[in-house]
């Protein structure tokens, strides 16, 4: 039984993503799976670049087209975002990977990135992608052990110079 569902935003959440947006600076926390919540001064700003980057056509240079989840919980809450990028590219194949996901400060520890994970892949499903990459940082037990229970295998460890880390790169088969 699902707790969250996972919902494509649109102007209606304006208020719940800025307030998601607030608790994370708060926290000083990293706001992956967001497209890039955190980089955009306003809504406004975020949700065209949202809508140009899950476009083939429109996708700023240098980005793969994505497709950007709320997790909403049955109060219509914001519990945690996701994104799915349909492809690869290089950076992706190294670092980033198909999917990328954060849960608010407040509703950690209680199973929701296991189940958002969970879900995504059902919706990489009907994106017809079959094999899924998931990275993380070493140091970063809570993910790994997200990736692990949806399924991950680890292929390797790779060193990632941008920031002096080891990134694990585990894939997911669908078929
Ligand atoms: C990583 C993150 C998404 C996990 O979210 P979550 O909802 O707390 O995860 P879950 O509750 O589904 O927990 C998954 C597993 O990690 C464990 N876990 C969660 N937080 C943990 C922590 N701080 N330390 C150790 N283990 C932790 C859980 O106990 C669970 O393990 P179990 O299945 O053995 O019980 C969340 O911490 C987050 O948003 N972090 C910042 C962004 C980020 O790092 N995103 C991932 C980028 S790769």
């Amino acid at each position: 039984m699902n707790r969250l569902k996972l919902v494509i935003p649109n102007i209606t959440h304006k208020e719940i993503l800025m307030d998601y947006k607030e608790e994370f600076i708060r926290n000083k926390d990293s706001m992956d799976g967001s497209a890039g919540l955190s980089t955009y001064k306003t809504f406004e700003e975020w949700y065209k670049a949202f809508n140009d980057n899950s476009n083939e056509k429109t996708v700023r240079e240098g980005l793969v087209p994505a497709t950007t989840y709320l997790a909403l919980n049955e109060s219509g809450n914001l519990i945690g975002m996701i994104d799915i990028r349909h492809r690869l590219n290089d950076n992706l194949l190294n670092f980033g990977g198909h999917i990328g996901y954060s849960v608010r400060k407040s509703e950690r520890r209680k199973g929701y990135a296991t189940e958002m994970l969970k879900l995504a892949l059902e919706k990489c499903i009907e994106l017809n992608i079959q094999e899924i990459l998931i990275t993380c940082d070493k140091n970063n037990i809570a993910s790994a052990k997200t990736i692990i229970a949806n399924g991950g295998i680890l292929e390797n460890e790779i060193f990632d110079a941008n920031d002096n880390t080891m990134t694990q790169r585990y894939w997911i088969k669908l078929v």
